[in-house]
C-alpha cells in the first residue's frame, strides 16, 4: 500500500525544525542577511536543536538521520531562508564524500568531533575550480604523495563556508592525464600551513551564507586524511551529489511552500476594488498553481530521498526534483512578488529576498541544465524497444536492432569529433 504519511518520528522532526525556522530564522532573515557576516549564534542553536550533520550515526555521536529526514529538515530551514539554509546544512555535503567512504579509525578521529563538540564545527565541499564548474572531472588541483604525506596544491572556489571551515573536503587529482580516474578525495586541516582565503563573493542573494575561494600552496597533509581509494574521487562525487541534490531540492520546496504562504496571506488581506485581491480569479489561480508547483516537488524530492533510504541509486529522481523544485521555487517567488505588486518588489516584505534566494539554487549543486543532461541520459539509457515502438519496428523488422548511438547510414560526419581528431 502507497502510503504518504510521515512517520511519527518523520513528523515530530519536521514540526521541531518548522518551529525553529519560524522562531529563529523568519524574523530574522533580513537582519541576518545584512549583518553581512558568519551567523554563528544561528549556527549554535540549530546545532544544540540537532539540525546539523544529519548523516553521522549515533556511534559516532550524530542525529542518524535518513536521508527523507534530511529533506524535511532542509524544507523546514529553506522556508525561513535559503541562505541560512546553504550555511547551515553544507556540513551534509561536505561530509558526505567521506561518510561514503571512511575507515573507523577516520570516523573516529575526523568525523566524530563534529557531532560531539560544544560548538558546532564546520567542513567545506571543495570540488569546484575556476575551469572546472560543470564539467567537474577537470579539477587541477593536486595532490602528490611524500612519504607518509601528501601534498596539496591548487585553488578551489566557491565552497560554501570554506571561510570558516574546520576541514576541507578537497576534490584532487593524482593524475591529470587520468582525467576523472586519476580524482582523489583529501580532507584538509585548514590549520595547516600553505592555505589562504582569497576571496569571499559579494552575491546577489543568500547573503548569509559565504562561499570562498581558497588556495592551497604546498599544503602537506597526514596519509589517513585521503578517504577511499585513489582514482574513484569523481565517483564519490557523483555519488555524493546523487544524495545531496535531493537537500537542495528540498530547500527548493521550503522556499516554494513560503512563496505560496507568503501570497495567500497578503492576497486575504490587500483590498483593491472594494475587496481582497484573492476573491478575483486572477490572483487565486496563480496561487493554485503555486501550490501545485510546491506540492509536486515536496513528493518528487521525497520520492528521491526514499529511495536513498531504500538502497537504491537515485540519479535520475534527484536530479529531476532538484531541477523541478527550484525552478517552482523561483517561479513561485517571482509570482509572490507579482501578487504583491510594490510591496513584493519592495525589501518592507521578504519576497524579494526569496526571490534572490532561489535563484541560487537553479545554479548550485549543478545548474538544471546539469540536472536535466543527467536526467535526460539516465532516461536514454533505460529506454528499451517494446512492443510499443511499432514505427521503429517496422523499420527495423526482422533485423538487429542497431545501436541507437552508433552511426548510421548517410550519417554527417561529427564535427566534434573532427575537430577532436586534428589536435
Ligand atoms: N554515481 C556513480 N557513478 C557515476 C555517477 C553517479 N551518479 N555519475 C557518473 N558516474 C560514473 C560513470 O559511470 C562513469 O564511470 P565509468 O567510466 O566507470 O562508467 C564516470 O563516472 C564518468 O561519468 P560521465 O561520463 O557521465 O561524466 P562526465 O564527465 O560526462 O560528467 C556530469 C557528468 C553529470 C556533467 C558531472 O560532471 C556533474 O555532475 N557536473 C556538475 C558538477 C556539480 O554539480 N558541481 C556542483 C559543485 S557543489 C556546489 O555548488 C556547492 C556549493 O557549496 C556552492
Amino acid at each position: 500500500m502507497v502510503d504518504f504519511a510521515l512517520s511519527k518520528r518523520e513528523q515530530e522532526l519536521f514540526d521541531t525544525a518548522m518551529a525553529f525556522s519560524k522562531k529563529w530564522i523568519v524574523p530574522y532573515a533580513r537582519e541576518l542577511e545584512e549583518a553581512d557576516e558568519f551567523p554563528w549564534e544561528l549556527a549554535q542553536k540549530a546545532y544544540d536543536a540537532g539540525l546539523m550533520n544529519s548523516h553521522v550515526t549515533k556511534k559516532y555521536g550524530g542525529p542518524a538521520h535518513s536521508m527523507v529526514e534530511e529533506t524535511l529538515i532542509g524544507e523546514a530551514i529553506g522556508y525561513g531562508d535559503g541562505g541560512i539554509a546553504t550555511t547551515i546544512l553544507a556540513n551534509n555535503l561536505a561530509l558526505t564524500p567521506l561518510l561514503i567512504t571512511a575507515t573507523p579509525e577516520q570516523m573516529e578521529k575526523y568525523i566524530k568531533p563534529f557531532a560531539t563538540g560544544k560548538k558546532p564545527k564546520f567542513a567545506a565541499f571543495c570540488l569546484t575550480e575556476r575551469e572546472a564548474g560543470s564539467d567537474a572531472a577537470a579539477v587541477k588541483t593536486s595532490a602528490t604523495k611524500d612519504g607518509n604525506n601528501w601534498i596539496i596544491n591548487g585553488r578551489k572556489c566557491f565552497s560554501t563556508n570554506g571561510h570558516i571551515a574546520k576541514y576541507h573536503t578537497v576534490f584532487t587529482t593524482i593524475d591529470p592525464a587520468l582525467g576523472y580516474k586519476g580524482m582523489a578525495v583529501h580532507l584538509v586541516d585548514t590549520e595547516l600551513p600553505g592555505i589562504e582565503i582569497v576571496m569571499l563573493e559579494d552575491k546577489l542573494g543568500q547573503r548569509a551564507s559565504f562561499q570562498a575561494e581558497v588556495e592551497y600552496n604546498d599544503v602537506r597533509i597526514p596519509d589517513d586524511c585521503l578517504f577511499g581509494e585513489k582514482g574513484k574521487g569523481f565517483k564519490y562525487a557523483m555519488q555524493t551529489l546523487d544524495r545531496t541534490r535531493a537537500g537542495i531540492a528540498a530547500l527548493g520546496v521550503g522556499i516554494a511552500q513560503r512563496a505560496v504562504d507568503e501570497a495567500a496571506i497578503f492576497a486575504n488581506f490587500r483590498r483593491q476594488f472594494g475587496k481582497p485581491i484573492g476573491a478575483f480569479q486572477g490572483i487565486s489561480f496563480m496561487i493554485a498553481d503555486m501550490e501545485a508547483r510546491a506540492m509536486h516537488a515536496r513528493w518528487a524530492t521525497r520520492y528521491s530521498a526514499w529511495l536513498v533510504d531504500q538502497g537504491q541509486r537515485n540519479t535520475k529522481e534527484s536530479s529531476c526534483a532538484k531541477f523541478f523544485a527550484t525552478d517552482a521555487a523561483m517561479q513561485n517567488t517571482l509570482d509572490c512578488i507579482q501578487i504583491m505588486g510594490g510591496y513584493g518588489y519592495a525589501k518592507e516584505y521578504p519576497a524579494e529576498q526569496m526571490m534572490r534566494g532561489a535563484k541560487l539554487t537553479q545554479i548550485y549543486e549543478g545548474t538544471n541544465q546539469i540536472q536535466r543532461l543527467v536526467a535526460g541520459q539516465a532516461i536514454l539509457k533505460e529506454a528499451q524497444v517494446t512492443e510499443l515502438d511499432t514505427g521503429f519496428r517496422l523499420q527495423y523488422s526482422g533485423k538487429d536492432y542497431p545501436d541507437p548511438w552508433g552511426p548510421r547510414e548517410g550519417d554527417v560526419p561529427d564535427f566534434w569529433g573532427k575537430k577532436k581528431s586534428k589536435k
